[in-house]
């Protein structure tokens, strides 16, 4: 006889990962992913997941202060009742009135490919619109401006309305 997988209650959810959380189709019933603002994330957690999506270690303190000042913080969880997992993150930096850059947006490698990155993308967006804020950008690696461009992102014209300053 073949189990059926008992799914948790919205009260178990919103205990879990706070009222605003979303529940992520997948093409996997068994996995339950949820998006969240309100689930704290652990620092650890987050490194490990920018290791896996190969991106260079920045020191702790550092992501901490930056997350510190953040407008706001997404999280992709896969939804465990007593230990859930970061598998995705993005956050925003902005003044939450009218403008808002995208950061650091990272699915797992084991979870790319299932349309998890278009749903953070679009949580995102529509907790943006929310606060009123309709202005949005975000700095893409080259190897992804596809994704964006697929959901309705424009490049900058020419790249000549941005500048850019690096600390040497
Ligand atoms: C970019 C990333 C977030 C996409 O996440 P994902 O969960 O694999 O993306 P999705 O499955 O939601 O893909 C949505 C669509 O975008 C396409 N897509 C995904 N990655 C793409 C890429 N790098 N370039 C172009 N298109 C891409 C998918 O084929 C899919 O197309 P479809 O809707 O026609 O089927 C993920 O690959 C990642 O974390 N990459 C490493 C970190 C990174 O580069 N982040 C971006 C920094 S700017």
């Amino acid at each position: 006889m073949t189990e059926t997988p008992l799914l948790p209650t919205s009260e178990v959810l919103s205990h879990l990962y706070g009222g605003a959380h979303r529940l992520c189709p997948t093409p996997n019933s068994q996995l339950q992913l949820v998006l969240s603002q309100d689930r704290e994330i652990d620092l650890i957690e987050l490194e490990a997941l920018c290791d896996a999506v190969g991106w260079s270690r920045r020191p702790l303190r550092r992501v901490r202060k930056a997350m510190q000042h953040s407008l706001m913080l997404v999280g992709l969880w896969r939804h465990d009742p007593r230990l859930p997992r970061l598998v995705g993150f993005a956050r925003c930096t902005g003044d939450g009135v009218v403008e808002a850059t995208v950061w650091d947006v990272a699915v797992h490698p084991l979870y790319q490919g299932a349309g998890l990155g278009k749903q953070l993308m679009a949580y995102v967006l529509e907790e943006l619109d929310r606060m009123g804020v309709d202005r949005v950008s975000l700095f893409a690696d080259p190897g992804v401006v596809g994704f964006y461009e697929a959901q309705g992102w424009e490049l900058e014209p020419l790249s000549r309305r941005c500048a850019f300053w690096y600390s040497p």
